[in-house]
């Protein structure tokens, strides 16, 4: 029995992931790839659908696959790549974007999001297909799973459509994949604004813990983090969301479950809960941060396991798209005398 298989990705958008990311999927994605065929993208064609630097999406790229690395996802196991070294994803959304209705994707209340942040009229037309160009990152490897946030659920239902569809047009082709909605840690909100979610697009630097940030840097930021008023370590989301917030990263991180932590710190004040908190984000992240330092310090070295990586995704790609271009009635190009 071969294994399923899981795509996901994430866009190189920041110079570091955050804890929100980390606990919310990128750990999943590690416990993922022991039990199935993973594969996982830095997908920095989605990147470029808001505006992007040139230099830094490069940087941002790299920094992405070196904590893919850093966190443990090991290359000989998992097909790690960037997506824009597999050309086949921007040709099987091409395809893909011409049987999604223009109404199907008027749907998508990412893209409304997105564009209304920006002004509507801002709004390019990838940052509108970019559904489709995940839904053929998706179909392009016959994925089984994919793991990902509640957030993502609408997108992963267009691509669930778009191969029903397309197998149902012109032949069986795509397998139908189904989400897999990544549970466990709940939402880690923002350590200044407690109640909104820690986002590298609108929380500010102290409401956000990066993987690469420095221990000092991680205890001011657990220290300065907003709680609530009153006393008393307990979980309890509408009245305590800043305490709630710490419990959980404080219990994913250590694997110690929140009854436990309630018990053990019970009477304890918030100065005391804090510090040792942050001692515990500190031991968790310094590791990584240390392997992703390692990791970059060697560009030649991360090139090649990309590389590898890039090889791998593509005999699957090349594989897929061949027949969709058979299925759609692409004419066969005859081979090309070398020049
Ligand atoms: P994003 O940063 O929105 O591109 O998200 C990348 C991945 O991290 C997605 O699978 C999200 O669901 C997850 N994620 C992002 N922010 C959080 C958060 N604050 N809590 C939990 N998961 C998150
Ligand atoms: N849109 C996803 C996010 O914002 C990233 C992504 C791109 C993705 N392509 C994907 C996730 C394919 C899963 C599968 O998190």
């Amino acid at each position: 029995m071969s294994r399923p298989r899981v795509f996901s990705g994430i866009q190189p958008t920041a110079d570091s992931f955050h804890l929100g990311n980390y606990l919310g999927a990128l750990r999943q994605w590690v416990a993922l790839q022991e039990s199935h065929d993973a594969f996982y993208c830095v997908v920095d064609l989605h990147a470029i659908t808001l505006p992007q630097d040139p230099a830094l999406l490069r940087q941002r790229t790299r920094i992405a696959a070196a904590q893919l690395l850093a966190i443990g996802l090991d290359p000989d196991v998992s097909t790690i790549f960037v997506q824009s070294h597999v050309p086949e994803h921007a040709e099987l959304a091409w395809v893909l974007g011409c049987q999604t209705g223009f109404g199907e994707a008027s749907r998508m209340t990412q893209f409304k999001d997105k564009s209304a942040k920006g002004g509507a009229q801002q709004a390019s037309v990838g940052l509108f297909t970019y559904p489709v160009l995940q839904a053929a990152d998706i179909l392009l490897y016959q994925t089984d799973q994919v793991p990902v946030g509640e957030d993502q659920r609408q997108h992963l239902e267009l691509s669930r459509d778009l191969a029903i569809r397309f197998n149902h047009r012109y032949g069986q082709t795509f397998t139908v994949p189904a989400a897999y909605i990544l549970g466990g840690v709940e939402k880690i909100t923002d350590l200044q604004e407690p109640t909104a979610k820690m986002s590298k697009s609108t929380s500010s630097p102290q409401g956000i813990i990066d993987l690469l940030d420095e221990p000092d840097a991680i205890r001011r930021k657990v220290a300065r983090a907003v709680t609530d008023t009153g006393s008393g370590i307990t979980e309890d989301e509408a009245a305590k969301p800043g305490i709630t917030n710490l419990l959980r990263i404080y219990s994913a991180l250590s694997g110690t479950s929140i009854g436990d932590l309630t018990g053990r710190y019970a009477g304890a004040g918030y100065g005391t809960f804090k510090r040792e908190l942050a001692e515990v984000v500190a031991a968790a992240l310094g590791p990584i941060r240390e392997r992703a330092e390692k990791i970059l310090a060697d560009e030649a070295e991360l090139d090649r396991l990309l590389a590898q990586g890039a090889g791998r995704a593509s005999a699957v790609a090349r594989q897929t798209m061949a027949e969709v271009r058979e299925r759609v009635g692409f004419l066969p190009a005859a081979a090309v005398a070398p020049r």
